[in-house]
């Protein structure tokens, strides 16, 4: 992997410089999905799937960033007062560069070449490996050095106040965080986590449905309106809470008059969905797999019908995976509107489980889904050419 884009770097910036490269992970979610902006539960792993940076100094005050997977340059100028976001993927290097700038690391001028083989929009944070690892890359040439935490922060206000996409802390947190054959328990309130080891003989298969509904950007920014409508309505009963996460469902149950029957849903998915990531988390520290598959199972079917992010792309998959033997657990992942399904399956059933998925989709949608084995990878690191 490294070649090539080291190869594009020294075509585009010249071979003089030996740039530095570093290489974050994009993730999956197991279970915990529209809880991270809840201040809830997420239980995502990082993926063996990555966004490469690599970077050298210019003499200048541009930031000059070549994309391989779209052979298309960009132009940053450091010291521009009218920095907007554009609609285009080089937002999320601007954002990460604006977010740096303002929280007071002296960035120089460089160049950057990057690359991904994380299929890009498709539910697996393809933008906050690219945040993560420009951000790193940034640091490194500016001689600083932040906190991941910090990294994984200052990516999320990359996205939210630059991109303009109000997403939680899940996706740049596990990109930071990712530890090898490990998820990631994390409190999305107090941002403590713990790492939880993978079943032993069950294999991370993500499905992609391979389409993207158009709506899903204006979609996910209206959940977490009426997420934050349910807050203030049930706010007037119970003044000490913040966020759904500190609403039980009895408490919610106990004042579904003064909710919407769409708001009652939104918020019912969010805090029964809380306690699925905490009852998953029991579950695998048991070797109760079929409790966990009972939990995913229920998630998909709470994201469905009472959250409403998913899709008939998304269902097929599910449904079919469902079906088969050696399935553990089948659920959408990442916010919805198409992308990907995480099937948690037994490694002797996964060759099966990729033909008559690949299959049923086919004759269900027309569409070839594309279907990746992966185990839990590392966070974000820096890499040289003999990795
Ligand atoms: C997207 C966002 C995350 C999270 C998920 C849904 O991936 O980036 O912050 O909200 O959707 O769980």
């Amino acid at each position: 992997m490294l070649n090539p884009l080291l190869r594009s770097f020294s075509a585009h910036f010249g071979e003089s410089v030996k740039p530095r490269i570093f290489r974050a992970p994009g993730r999956v979610n197991l279970i915990g999905e529209h809880t991270d902006y809840n201040d809830g539960f997420v239980l995502p792993a990082a993926i063996d799937l990555y966004t490469w940076t690599a970077i050298a100094p210019r003499t200048d005050r541009k930031l000059v960033v070549f994309s391989q997977n779209l052979d298309e340059a960009a132009e940053i100028d450091l010291d521009s007062p009218t920095i907007a976001a554009r609609d285009r993927w080089f937002d999320y290097v601007h954002g990460v560069a604006a977010m740096l700038q303002k929280s007071g690391v002296p960035l120089p001028g460089a160049n950057l070449a990057v690359y991904s083989n994380v299929p890009l929009g498709s539910g697996l944070s393809s933008s906050a490996a690219l945040e993560v690892s420009v951000a790193s890359a940034l640091l490194a040439a500016s001689g600083q050095t932040l906190e991941l935490t910090e990294i994984a922060k200052l990516c999320q206000r990359a996205e939210n106040e630059f991109v303009g996409a109000r997403v939680g802390i899940m996706d740049q947190f596990a990109s930071c965080f990712g530890s090898v054959g490990k998820a990631i328990l994390l409190d999305c309130r107090s941002l403590e986590y713990k790492l939880l080891p993978l079943p032993p003989g069950v294999a991370m298969v993500i499905c992609n449905t391979m389409v993207k509904h158009e709506h899903a950007g204006g979609e996910y920014n209206d959940r977490r309106a009426q997420c934050e409508e349910g807050v203030r309505s049930l706010k007037r009963a119970f003044t000490a809470i913040n966020a759904l996460r500190d609403v039980t469902l009895v408490q919610l149950e106990g004042h579904r008059s003064d909710l919407s029957d769409l708001i009652f849903r939104r918020c019912h998915h969010v805090i029964s969905e809380n306690e699925r990531v905490l009852a998953t988390v029991e579950a695998l520290r048991k070797g109760a797999l079929g409790d966990v598959g009972c939990c995913m199972a229920d998630s998909h079917r709470s994201l469905r019908d009472d959250y409403e992010v998913s899709c008939r792309e998304l269902d097929v998959l599910v449904d079919v995976a469902g079906g088969l033997a050696g399935t553990i657990g089948s659920r959408m992942t990442g916010g919805g509107f198409g992308g990907c399904t995480i099937n948690l399956v037994e490694l002797g059933a996964v060759e099966n489980f990729k033909q008559k998925v690949l299959a049923a989709y086919k004759a269900a949608t027309q569409i070839d889904a594309e279907i990746y084995i992966s185990s839990a990878g590392a966070g974000v690191t820096e890499v040289t050419n003999d990795d």
